[in-house]
């Protein structure tokens, strides 16, 4: 039998945690033969709250679990971690300012960069999911200097499911025939999902669709303000389908996509002009535990203008934390 995998997951009181928890303890994250030990982290006036999550999971008798481990340190939750998954955040409370938001964010994800340097397996693969996910991506990484800076990623994958479900509803087509999409940029509205070299069996989706005004006006803003329409109809924001993403994320990191497109925010390597080091939502395929940037996509004018727009913020971002990191 295989030895148990340690999952360290933050925020474990809130709502994307209650989704999540149960199916990494279910096998959906790292494959129904692989036990996991749980380690949660949440603070400390949560912790009675995750309590009573955790009675829920152990009343589910999942078979591959192995261990959960509860607490409000995160030197005790990121301890021998494979994978951390970065869910607990700050939310912007009523008549907070933008800058204030990413500081309160940054002293977090500063904290909890730190612990993961100093406790984590040095192969950890950290997913940030709590937003502002790309920057507190880029905090965590900064913070981390003794572990590879490419184990620290950003979730766009919900943006990425998001987008391929669109396109097969307005193309008449199964999602799972769809391959070669890019989401790029931050994840935030103004994030650049990217179908122009997207295939249906093969066959190319833009000219299947043909249509660049439902491009411009209606997939594009569907897709980016997406996670707002959902706050508006459900009166919470996204949940179920913010584990499902990441879930989607860190299986296919670690098991591999077996030659498909997936979109990740990794560190950049200053391709299509975006600073070293920022974390950029690009295409990715994914084998033998590690990601390859997928290479070669040209930009045309307006996916140049796109691309622009959201680096420009991620730069904003970066540009905003920057004394906080000194
Ligand atoms: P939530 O508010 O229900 O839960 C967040 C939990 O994090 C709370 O229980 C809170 O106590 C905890 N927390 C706060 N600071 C913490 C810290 N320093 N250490 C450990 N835990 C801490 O929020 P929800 O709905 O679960 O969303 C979590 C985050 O995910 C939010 O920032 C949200 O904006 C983001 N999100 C990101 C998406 C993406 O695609 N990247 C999609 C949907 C949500």
């Amino acid at each position: 039998a295989k030895s148990p995998i340690r999952v360290a997951v933050t925020g474990a009181a809130g709502q994307i945690a209650y989704s999540l928890l149960f199916r990494i303890a279910n096998g959906d994250l790292l494959g129904k033969d692989q036990p996991i030990i749980l380690q949660l982290l949440e603070i400390t006036p949560a912790l009675q709250a995750v309590t009573g999550v955790v009675m829920e999971i152990d009343d589910c008798a999942f078979p591959l679990l192995a261990g959960v481990v509860i607490t409000d340190d995160p030197e005790v939750a990121f301890k021998d971690a494979e994978i951390a998954i970065l869910v607990g955040a700050r939310p912007r409370s009523k008549g907070m300012e933008r800058a204030d938001l990413l500081s309160a964010n940054a002293a977090i994800f500063k904290v909890q960069g730190a612990a993961l340097n100093k406790v984590a397996s040095r192969d950890v693969k950290v997913l940030v999911v709590g937003n502002p996910a790309n920057t507190n991506a880029y905090i965590a990484m900064k913070s981390a200097p003794d572990l590879p800076a490419e184990n620290f990623t950003a979730m766009l994958r919900l943006d990425h499911n998001r987008a391929l479900s669109q396109l097969a509803a307005k193309a008449g087509v199964p999602v799972a025939s769809l391959e070669k999409l890019a989401v790029w940029g931050n994840h935030s509205p103004t994030m650049y999902p990217d179908y122009r070299a997207t295939t249906t069996d093969g066959a190319s989706v833009k000219a299947k669709i043909n249509d660049e005004t439902w491009n411009r006006e209606t997939f594009l803003p569907t897709v980016g303000k997406r996670g707002a329409a959902i706050i508006e109809a459900r009166g919470l924001s996204s949940a179920a389908s913010a584990a499902n993403a990441a879930i989607d994320h860190v299986r296919d990191w670690v098991l591999g996509t077996d030659g498909g497109w997936v979109s990740m925010g990794v560190p950049s390597d200053g391709d299509h002009g975006v600073p070293e080091g920022i974390i950029f939502g690009v295409p990715v395929t994914c084998a033998g535990g590690k990601y390859t940037r997928v290479k070669g996509i040209e930009m045309d004018d307006f996916s140049k203008e796109r691309l622009k727009i959201t680096l420009d913020e991620l730069i904003g971002e970066r540009d905003g934390v920057a004394e906080l990191l000194k």
